[in-house]
């Protein structure tokens, strides 16, 4: 069902409620997605992003609900992401003499997608489309989170178009934030940026400095994910500065995988040690856990633990993959340190810690191993071992 915003400005984007699994199937989407594209009728009509491709057909449907296709002017295309450019293809068919507003880097990436050359129009930070009342005025968004992201601004109506920024995956009934549960929203809000946008978290401060510094009034915050922030809009600005800041809650999260279970006694030791000194923690077995939930977690900790047994002299498979997402992350204001049980060679804690260092997370003292099944006073050392971790990280 097509909404307007304002007058004259109408969300006729797609809710994806069935698709839980993202960038193919690299980022988990347990409360699905929406693609959000906004129709605005002016002397000139503009349709700002589209949606994924399979959904072609409802935006086109939605469009015509409010007007004759035919008559939109320009499509601004703020990404070449195919979750945003993937309906071009069929809409073009349609409107082949319509303008597509984009990036030079957009430019780049839309025709690299699509190979179609359709009439395109370069546009830099601060260039302006008049639509007749209202204006379209347009700022690079580099990096946030493609070098071809830009943000639209709509004048009169004071609406920021900020497509992936802000954004959540989250399908929902309700288009805006006040219609919607705050905590489901914040929970989507929060691993949006942990996993998308945090090795861009410079770049997020000086945008939104930038953004702040040019005093345009913004009542309506429309990103081209989830919910519409209607509602004290700037609160995700807020959020975001302070997810892009490095800060933290405090708590430790232990990431692990076991075989025998030897590496989870000591981190359920370790995790004893921990709680003694105060501190909040959460324990993440990747052979069962989410890893896009298990970063979002990391966002808000402090400190970093990673437990695995040795296995043909390197790691448990299950941990690989977050010690990727860690290196190519870059969170900011983390330590860590490394654990896990052994039997033959013990590779285990010195590989953990390479790979600490490769993510840049302190290391903040020397890891701990033991043989096969850690005996009573092997735990107890894990208990230390975790007492100091803490006393250390509160310290530091
Ligand atoms: Fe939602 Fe970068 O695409």
């Amino acid at each position: 069902m097509v909404v307007e915003l304002k007058d004259g400005v109408y969300w006729v984007g797609c809710v994806d409620w069935n698709i839980k699994h993202f960038h193919g199937h690299e980022l988990s989407t347990h409360r699905g997605t929406t693609y959000n594209a906004y129709l605005i009728i002016d002397e000139k009509i503009a349709l700002v992003d589209t949606v994924w491709g399979p959904f072609s057909h409802k935006l086109i449907e939605n469009i015509e609900e409010i007007i004759d296709i035919r008559k939109i002017d320009y499509v601004i295309a703020n990404h070449g992401e195919t979750d945003h450019s993937g309906g071009l293809p069929e809409l073009m068919k349609l409107i082949p003499d319509a303008t597509v507003v984009v990036s030079e880097r957009g430019k780049e990436s839309i025709f690299k997608h699509y190979h179609s050359n359709w009439d395109f129009k370069v546009v830099n930070t601060g260039d302006a489309i008049s639509l007749g009342e209202n204006k379209l005025v347009f700022v690079k968004a580099q990096m946030l989170h493609w070098p071809d992201s830009m943000f639209t601004y709509l004048t009169g109506k004071n609406i920021l178009l900020s497509n992936d920024a802000f954004g959540q995956h989250y399908a929902s009934s309700g288009r805006f934030n006040d219609e919607v549960d705050d905590t489901e929203v914040y929970q989507e809000a929060i691993k949006y940026y942990a996993n998308i946008l945090t090795p861009f978290s410079d770049l997020v401060i000086k945008k939104i400095d930038e953004l702040k510094s040019l005093n345009l009034p913004v009542d309506i915050i429309a990103p081209s994910h989830g919910i519409i922030w209607r509602k004290d809009p700037m609160q995700i600005v807020e959020k975001y500065y302070e997810w892009a800041s490095g800060k933290n809650d405090d708590s430790v999260v232990i990431i692990y995988d076991t075989m025998w279970n030897g590496t989870e006694e000591m981190a359920l030791a370790i995790a004893k040690g921990i709680e003694k000194e105060g501190l909040r923690f959460k324990m993440f077995h990747m052979g069962v856990c989410d890893r896009n939930d298990v970063i979002t977690e990391v966002l808000r900790a402090r400190g970093i633990l990673i437990g695995s047994p040795t296995m043909n002299n390197g790691l448990l498979p299950s941990i690989k993959p977050i010690l990727e997402d860690l290196k190519g992350l870059k969170f900011k204001n983390k330590s860590g340190a490394a654990f896990g049980s052994y039997g033959w060679s013990g590779e285990n804690v010195k590989l953990i810690e390479e790979n600490l260092g490769k993510a840049r997370i302190k290391v903040l003292q020397e890891g701990i191993k033991f043989k096969w099944q850690p005996t009573k006073e092997e735990l107890e050392k894990c208990v230390e071992f975790g007492r100091n971790f803490a006393k250390g990280l509160m310290s530091g």
